[in-house]
């Protein structure tokens, strides 16, 4: 532990906690977050040319094909373009009320809340604040070390910048032939809650194992593989130089434009409707599909477990949804009874933490159609149950969800994602 903590500390320090030097090199200074809420098929059509006048960052939806009646747009726009994009929208008509006046004095009001924070323990790892990934993996080989029958580490392959791929897999050892259940994190690197997620979700599995008899039944009955970070070179550099990186890092051959969407790049209806040809785009699928490592290792571990893997589960953020197949197409999954029953479930239990609502159903009509996704491939491989969350929150925070929040955040997914993995252990058929 304590060289767990030195590391941290070394790390933290360097990151983001340099004091005196400005966050991100102070690059967010004067940009906004604007929710913009088009009343009519004529304002999306305004909306669609004037981004392509204006460059934003799209926070939800993902880019411009994505925007439809009676949904908003949350876009982050650079401090150069928010007096023109504004006269442009009250130039139209357009409704539109700023959700974040300040991207940088945002991020600095809660870096300060973070650094006037007592330490909780001296010894005891922090799961409430965001953890660059040098701490993810530290803390990762310290929970292999330190709870060696229920944990076993291992990596599955290697980013494209050669970062190793760690998982988890989680569950009481002795038993074989196990249903298991997988769960991903910081597939999208700027959604930084999934992560904390993922590791939350660790924290709890190994401390109640001894206490409570259904997270051990869990425990006994089902091997949990988790990845806590997906994503891990556009994490990193979420931390380093770009706080709301979407995408991998990998170069592009034609254009300077790195990365690729990590949940457009799977082998199911590859870029089709809802993904990017342009290597620019946030919704870019790839040169071909797999082409990104992360996504090949991934999609190569579950092929190989595909008999006992029951369950796929994607965090990501934000929405406040809990989202299924299929994605690609606007039709009804063969076993659609036995999904929509343990979402209702899952839904319900996440509800009854907190009141905290979430919308649930196929991610076509819940969200929007997207090809390539992971839960769409995860399914069309014969994984009964896959699932994509899109945790808090609804844009208040967006991207910067306050750790304050992480807590309740993850207690209630926990409650969600055990209500999912209980129903694995029943029979359901439809
Ligand atoms: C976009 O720019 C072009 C050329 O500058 C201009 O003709 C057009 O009116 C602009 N469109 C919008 C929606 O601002
Ligand atoms: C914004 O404008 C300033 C001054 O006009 C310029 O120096 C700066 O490079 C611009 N920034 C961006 C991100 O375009
Ligand atoms: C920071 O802390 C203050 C006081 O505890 C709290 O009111 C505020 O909501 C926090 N802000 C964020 C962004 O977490
Ligand atoms: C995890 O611990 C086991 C021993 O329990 C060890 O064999 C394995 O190499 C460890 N994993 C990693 C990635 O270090
Ligand atoms: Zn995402």
């Amino acid at each position: 532990m304590a060289v767990l903590l030195a590391l941290c500390a070394a790390v933290c320090c360097s990151a983001l906690q340099t004091v005196g030097a400005k966050l991100y090199s102070n690059r967010y200074e004067g940009d906004q977050v604007l929710r913009i809420i088009p009343s009519s098929h004529v304002e999306i059509q305004l909306l669609k040319q004037l981004f392509q006048n204006i460059t934003v960052d799209f926070w939800q939806p993902s880019s411009t094909s994505f925007i439809h009646m009676g949904s908003s747009v949350d876009v982050h726009v650079g401090r150069n373009s928010t007096g023109r994009l504004k006269a442009h929208l009250q130039q139209t008509h357009i409704h539109y009320k700023v959700l974040i006046p300040n991207l940088q004095k945002e991020m600095e009001k809660q870096a300060g809340n973070r650094s006037s924070r007592k330490r909780r323990s001296e010894f005891q790892y922090d799961y409430e604040v965001y953890h660059p990934l040098e701490e993810i993996q530290s803390w990762m080989f310290e929970m292999n070390r330190t709870h060696p029958h229920l944990v076993d580490m291992f990596s599955i392959g290697w980013s494209y910048e050669g970062r190793p791929l760690y998982v988890l897999k989680l569950g009481n050892r002795k038993r074989l032939h196990k249903k298991a259940m997988w769960i991903d994190c910081g597939v999208h690197a700027r959604e930084w809650i999934g992560p904390a997620f993922c590791q939350w979700f660790v924290r709890e599995a190994v401390n109640s194992y001894l206490r409570d008899s259904s997270m051990r039944r869990l425990m006994n009955q089902l091997n949990i593989y988790i990845m806590p970070v997906f994503n891990v070179d556009g994490y990193h550099y979420s931390w380093k130089t770009d706080r709301f990186w979407r995408k991998t890092r990998s170069k592009n051959a034609k254009y300077h434009c790195r990365g690729v969407d990590a949940n457009r790049n799977w082998k199911v209806k590859w870029c089709d409707e809802g993904a990017s040809l342009h290597p620019c785009d946030d919704t870019y699928c790839g040169p071909f599909p797999e082409s990104e490592p992360e996504v090949k290792a991934v999609a190569r571990f579950l092929r190989k477990h595909r008999k006992h893997v029951k369950a796929y589960i994607s965090i990501h953020a934000y929405a406040q949804m809990l989202l299924y197949p299929y994605s690609y197409k606007y039709a009804t999954i063969p076993n659609f009874d036995c999904v929509e029953t343990a979402a209702q479930n899952a839904v319900s239990a996440l509800y009854s933490a907190y009141g905290v609502r979430y919308r649930y159903g196929p991610a076509s009509t819940t969200l929007y159609v997207s090809s390539g996704s992971s839960i769409d491939w995860a399914y069309k491989n014969g994984i009964p149950y896959a699932f994509a969350f899109e945790l808090r929150d609804t844009g208040y925070y967006g991207f910067l969800l306050p750790e304050a929040l992480i807590g309740p955040t993850c207690m209630e997914t926990m409650r969600a994602v055990r209500a999912i993995a209980s129903g694995l252990l029943k029979k359901c058929t439809s």
